[in-house]
């Protein structure tokens, strides 16, 4: 994300995105569950307003190792987890098979830099924790907004979370 810098952003060459993809493969599989088993505390509070909404499916963008997927499995959504790391959706696929929510859960390796994989208003909602502030460019912020709009059925929600200038690594890495 962009903080107090209106230059252009700097070009992301491919090198470096294949080193976020292959840090955050190595990472999960150094450290499973390495966020808990616990849902977080934005999708505690996403699923009472998915609820209060009428949600029944919710695309999850970033899912991660799923603790907050496997979460709106059990709470009743049907959900679409996607992350590009692969080993890390293969996971929650087989977590959800063995909590026996494989109907209501389904994870693909997905890059978000590419259009979603996901019919035009598809989802009731869509969720994405701490991803919108991952390594993209402004412009691909916006093309994936896009895209989650494309994906939303009219009136959609988009429950997102992304780091804040109040937050402690905040003014580390380039800022876009
Ligand atoms: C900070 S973690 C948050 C994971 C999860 N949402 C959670 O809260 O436990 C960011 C996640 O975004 C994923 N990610 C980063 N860049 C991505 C991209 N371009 N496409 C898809 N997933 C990406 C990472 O693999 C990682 O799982």
């Amino acid at each position: 994300m962009r903080h107090g810098n209106t230059s252009p952003d700097p070009p992301v060459d491919a090198a470096s995105l294949r080193r976020q993809r292959d840090h955050w493969d190595q990472t999960f599989a150094a450290h499973p569950d390495m966020y808990g088993t616990e849902p977080s505390a934005p999708a505690r509070a996403a699923a009472p307003l998915f609820r209060a909404e009428g949600v029944a499916t919710i695309l999850e963008l970033g899912a991660g190792q799923g603790c907050d997927a496997l979460f709106f499995a059990r709470q009743g959504f049907r959900v679409q987890a996607l992350d590009f790391a692969a080993d890390a959706t293969a996971a929650i696929a087989a977590k959800a098979a063995a909590a026996r929510l494989a109907t209501a859960l389904t994870a693909l390796p997905h890059d978000v830099r590419e259009l979603l994989p996901v019919d035009a208003g598809a989802f009731d909602a869509c969720y994405a924790h701490m991803l919108l502030c991952m390594a993209l460019t402004t412009a691909e912020i916006e093309r994936l907004v896009g895209e989650v709009r494309r994906a939303l059925r009219p009136g959609g929600l988009f429950v997102y979370t992304a780091r804040t200038t109040d937050d402690a690594h905040y003014g580390a890495g380039i800022a876009r």
